[in-house]
């Protein structure tokens, strides 16, 4: 009989007290799936005496999470404080040197620290685990390190930040502004303390800086990712892409280019028909685009307690099991230097949304901008303040009205270039709206 994993928790917020109940609930049937039974045998958080509904008698309490990291009666450290710095950092240290299995699911710091952390983890022969940071109950850490070990990946990418989805939805929905969307999100707790990390798309760039890591075996690069936020969308861009057969998510990007790994999270439009255009809400979605393979989509639940404990208590039971696979499915040593594509050689569709001076040879002269950077229109449209819409043609009346484009695939560079001389050949007023467009 093997003896039971001695689990320490750091961290008994909403997930870590989850986890706490849940192993005590099936404690019975731990021992039937793993082989051996679970335990949670220590644990600390920063106030003892808040009201968490679990039952905490039997369980040490430790002074800090340094105290479990480096109590040899501890097997496993689960760590769910959060933070990219101390003192989850410097505990997860001390507890692989230690030689113990880590459980996480902190993204910030598997996307700072992971690559150090994962070689200290090899050299000490503890797991590393972290499926709960990138898209909490889905398990696309194991999808890509495991499910599809064998499958080259030529894309990745999805809708990794629930709180977007949610105000992208209720805008499309119902007509209303980024702003009035956003209070309802941080009304409901959907929101980061700090609504910028999410909305700005820093959240969505540290969960895909891992995934691309997994997907093309290369080293964690947070700072190779490009990112633009969802707050200058406008409801009259999310109309307009319903009329044009698309909606706009903002998603998370890896694709493997001519130019090297190109890591990107913006708003996008995707085709209405596609899988992740169904996806809606505060839920995630990740589709796989595996070499021969149709494409994978994983859909589920991407935050709070119930979502992120259950994927914390999968890694748990892989320690149980003693099933251990190098943290970034390769050694560290092997992970290859991310070769950032430059974003300006992105390629593909864009939708442009302009405020045009209604004047004769106005839409010519947009067009002559385009076709001078060989960028092939596939609509226009003209937009009359009383909601009609016609194919563009200059009526004399001077008051700006909404010109919206679709273009065939070019270069950010070169649809970026012609949007700068239609602002210098003052045509239009204001700044140009461009969403990228992603085939499926
Ligand atoms: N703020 C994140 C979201 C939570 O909205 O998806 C999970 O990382």
């Amino acid at each position: 009989m093997v003896a039971p994993l001695r689990v320490g928790i750091a961290g008994l917020g909403t997930v870590g007290a989850e986890v706490v109940r849940i192993i005590e609930q099936q404690s019975r049937t731990w021992s039937v799936r793993c082989g051996r039974g679970v335990r949670v045998v220590a644990v600390t958080a920063r106030s003892r005496t808040k009201k968490r509904g679990i039952d905490l008698r039997g369980i040490d309490w430790a002074r800090n999470p340094l105290a479990i990291a480096s109590d040899p009666g501890v097997d496993c450290f689960v760590e769910l404080m959060g933070g990219a710095g101390d003192p989850a950092l410097s505990a997860i240290e001390a507890a692989l040197k230690s030689g113990k299995s880590v459980v996480t699911a902190n993204k910030a710091l598997i996307a700072r620290h992971g690559l150090r952390l994962a070689k200290i983890a090899e050299k000490h022969g503890g797991a590393l685990n972290y499926e709960a940071a990138v898209g909490a109950a889905i398990p696309i850490v194991k999808t890509l390190r495991e499910g599809l070990a064998g499958t080259d990946i030529d894309r990745v990418y999805g809708i990794l930040n629930g709180t977007c989805n949610y105000i992208l939805t209720r805008m499309e929905q119902e007509g209303l502004s980024f702003a009035e969307c956003l209070k309802d999100a941080q009304r409901l707790g959907y929101a980061e303390s700090n609504p910028s990390f999410d909305v700005d798309g820093h959240d969505t760039a540290q969960k895909l800086a891992i995934l691309a890591s997994l997907a093309f075996g290369t080293k964690v690069a947070q700072s190779a990712v490009y990112v633009e936020g969802i707050s200058s969308i406008a409801p009259e861009d999310l109309r307009a892409a319903a009329e044009l057969g698309y909606r706009v998510k903002l998603l998370g990007v890896a694709v493997r280019t001519k130019t090297g790994i190109e890591q990107r999270v913006h708003p996008t439009m995707v085709p209405r028909s596609s899988s992740i255009a169904q996806v809606m809400g505060v839920t995630n979605a990740v589709t796989i685009d595996g070499v021969g393979l149709s494409p994978i989509t994983l859909v589920g639940p991407g935050a709070g307690g119930t979502a992120t404990a259950s994927a914390v208590l999968a890694d748990i039971a892989d320690v149980a099991r003693g099933i251990h696979v190098k943290p970034f499915g390769r050694p560290v040593a092997k992970l290859r230097v991310t070769r950032k594509a430059p974003m300006e050689r992105h390629e593909g569709g864009y939708y442009i949304r302009l405020m045009a001076r209604d004047l004769t040879g106005t839409a010519a002269t947009i067009a002559t901008r385009l076709a001078e950077r060989k960028i092939s229109i596939e609509s226009i449209v003209q937009r009359h303040p009383d909601g009609s819409s016609d194919t563009v043609r200059a009526n004399g009346k001077s008051s700006p009205v909404p010109v919206i484009l679709i273009t065939y695939a070019t270069s950010e560079d070169a649809v970026r270039g012609a949007l700068q001389a239609v602002q210098r050949d003052k045509v239009i007023t204001g700044r140009p709206q461009l969403i990228r467009i992603e085939k499926n």
